[in-house]
């Protein structure tokens, strides 16, 4: 995990603007929100899938997985400095900092999303990320309809018109899927199309693994909420019974939001049970997104 952390961290470094550059403050507070902080999951099961193969370590280019890996991070990024805006989730501190609206202002903030959006795009676009290119193009289309209304941005909206209201279970998976689920689908996706040595049935078992692993992280992320403190997340915790916010904890209790996502661990782990030694990270992933404690 260090060692992508530490790759991604000097390549999202180098693919930023850097800060001297005119607009100034935009580029600042761009590189406020994405440097230096965050776990960086999603880069992190980008390079995994990267590494899935059937029998022999046929893995992706890590230079192409490191394109993929930041344009992914940008747009979480992104959907983080958006999410803690007083016109969502209005939260002031993020990944142990005052939040990017706080740091700057809320205007600047909306252009650091906006930027940042971009920003991943471009980075899809300008390098080579497949031999071939139908390929490379189905890449930019996965990641544009995992952020977009069908997928992230449309399960922020769902959140945001829930405030107040007791969702059942299959509304909080269907909200869930989308609003965190769908990215994190896109960054294994995304690794994995880096390959090119998957098979169809081996790119839907990943797949799979990536919905069950994308649903666990929302409701772990809920539980935490609940159950940890400010200092260890770097976000004030009890946010989401504050803002009234309906989750797997408020519907279920911890104990069988717990149970939930350890059910969905073991479903995602069956799904890579075909892919043998190439999925192992992919496995601990997995195991690291339900039993994290940040
Ligand atoms: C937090 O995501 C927001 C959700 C989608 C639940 P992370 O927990 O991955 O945040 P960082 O990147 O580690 O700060
Ligand atoms: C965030 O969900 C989902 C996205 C940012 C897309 P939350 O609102 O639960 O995330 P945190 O808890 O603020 O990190
Ligand atoms: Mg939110
Ligand atoms: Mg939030
Ligand atoms: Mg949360």
């Amino acid at each position: 995990m260090a060692r992508v952390q530490a790759r991604v961290e000097a390549a999202l470094e180098r693919f930023l603007p850097a800060a001297g550059i005119a607009p100034q403050r935009l580029h600042d507070a761009m590189r406020y929100a994405v440097l230096g902080g965050g776990k960086r999951i999603r880069p992190l099961l980008a390079f995994a899938a990267g590494e899935a193969s059937v029998g022999e370590p046929v893995s992706a280019d890590p230079a192409r997985l490191e394109i993929a890996a930041c344009a992914v991070e940008c747009v979480h990024a992104y959907s983080l400095v958006h999410d803690d805006l007083p016109c969502m989730d209005d939260d002031v501190l993020r990944r142990g900092k005052p939040a990017c609206h706080v740091e700057f202002d809320e205007a600047t903030a909306l252009l650091v999303g906006d930027s940042l959006q971009s920003l991943a795009f471009q980075l899809l676009a300008e390098h080579r990320l497949s031999d071939d290119p139908a390929v490379q193009v189905e890449m930019v289309k996965i990641l544009a309809a995992a952020c977009g209304s069908r997928g992230m941005a449309g399960g922020q909206a769902i959140d945001l018109a829930s405030v107040g209201q007791p969702l059942t279970v299959p509304e909080l998976e269907y909200m869930h899927i989308h609003k965190t689920g769908a990215l994190i689908r896109a960054s294994v996706a995304l690794g994995a199309r880096c390959s090119n040595v998957l098979a169809p049935g081996q790119l839907a078992r990943l797949d799979h693994y990536a919905k069950c692993v994308g649903l666990a992280f929302q409701v772990v992320d809920d539980v935490l909420d609940q159950e940890s403190s400010t200092a260890t997340l770097g976000k004030t915790i009890g946010k989401d019974a504050a803002n009234n916010k309906p989750t797997y904890v408020s519907a279920l209790g911890l104990a069988r939001a717990r149970a939930l996502a350890e059910e969905l661990r073991e479903e995602a782990q069956a799904a890579l049970s075909e892919l043998h030694g190439g999925a192992r990270r992919l496995a601990e992933l997995a195991d690291f997104i339900v039993l994290r404690k940040f």
